[in-house]
């Protein structure tokens, strides 16, 4: 018998449309496997999933979506403009092709994956999508690592706002200037890297301090933390009970002193990857 399906909580869109607090990431996961593991994560109850023309692993994900027999209207597929696809026609011809490898009319969320300052060529993209949203190719659209004074700019020069900014986030970078920077602005948050593998987070004392009061794993505070402040978070994970317990949340309840033994994990902004510098393509 399957175990029962995951109760994943939610957020809003600034247009009042709900958003699993919840998703998947899927970065890495190729052929049969990659198949294998994101069709089980739709299985267990994930809706949301995260990839990007950059991975190289759009028609994996537009696989599992069709394995899973889910119906593609019930699941939000985020993808990514890469750099080199920046610019009017550019994007509009990248997501075309995310598309066709998805093997989706539309996806549910479109973001730009970097700002790419040397280009300049972000305001540009961002008409794009927001053509593109219009024609019906992206249901909402966002940007990716980008600060606040870049998403400025977006707005100075067509009006719109991203819906979404998925920036580096986790309880090493706890970005508190940016989330109150999206929230005045009805920007939700996602946040990648939720895990902090990367800031060697999971063996950090006090998070495993917090973990062991409440019974449950290092990775489950981390993301707790963050769900707590109405930041969506994309785990991945290829073990099928790790990625369960990624999405079961809900009974740990986080208090003050948890709080501020998670804060003194905070590496500092100046610890994040700064889109100022860091471009990719
Ligand atoms: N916008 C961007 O620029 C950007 C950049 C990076 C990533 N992303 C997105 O964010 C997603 C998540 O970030 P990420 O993949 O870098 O890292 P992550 O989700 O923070 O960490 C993934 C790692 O954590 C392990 N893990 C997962 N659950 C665990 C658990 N319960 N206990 C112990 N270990 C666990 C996984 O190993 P196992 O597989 O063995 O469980 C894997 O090695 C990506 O997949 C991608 O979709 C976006």
């Amino acid at each position: 018998m399957s175990a029962p399906q995951l109760t994943i909580p939610h957020t809003a869109l600034a247009d009042g449309t709900p958003f699993p607090l919840i998703g998947f990431g899927t970065v890495k996961f190729q052929g049969p496997d990659g198949v294998e593991k994101i069709a089980g994560a739709i299985e267990d109850g994930y809706r949301l999933l995260d990839t990007a023309a950059q991975y190289g692993n759009e028609a994996t994900v537009g696989e599992a979506v069709r394995v899973s027999g889910v119906d593609p209207s019930e699941l939000i597929v985020t993808t990514k403009i890469a750099g080199g696809d920046q610019g009017r026609e550019a994007a509009r011809t990248g997501l075309t092709e995310s598309l066709r490898r998805l093997g989706l009319e539309s996806a549910g969320l479109v973001l730009i994956h970097w700002p790419n300052p040397s280009r300049g060529l972000a305001v540009d993209t961002w008409r794009t999508l927001v053509e593109l949203k219009t024609e019906g190719l992206a249901a909402h659209i966002g940007v990716s690592n980008f600060r606040p004074e870049q998403i400025e700019e977006l707005v100075e020069a067509t009006g719109v706002w991203p819906e979404v900014n998925q920036i580096q986030l986790s309880p090493a970078l706890p970005r508190q200037s940016a989330l109150a920077f999206h929230r005045e602005h009805g920007i939700v948050t996602e946040g990648w890297g939720p895990l902090g593998g990367r800031e060697g987070l999971a063996s950090q004392f006090a998070l495993q301090k917090v973990a062991e009061k409440h019974g449950v794993s290092p990775t489950q505070i981390s993301l707790k933390w963050a769900v707590d402040q109405d930041v969506v978070v994309i785990p991945r994970s290829s073990d099928p009970q790790r990625r369960r317990d990624n999405a079961t949340l809900d009974a740990i309840t986080l208090d003050q002193e948890d709080l501020a033994l998670l804060g003194s994990l905070d590496l500092g902004e100046d610890a994040a990857w700064d889109s100022r510098e860091h471009e990719e393509w």
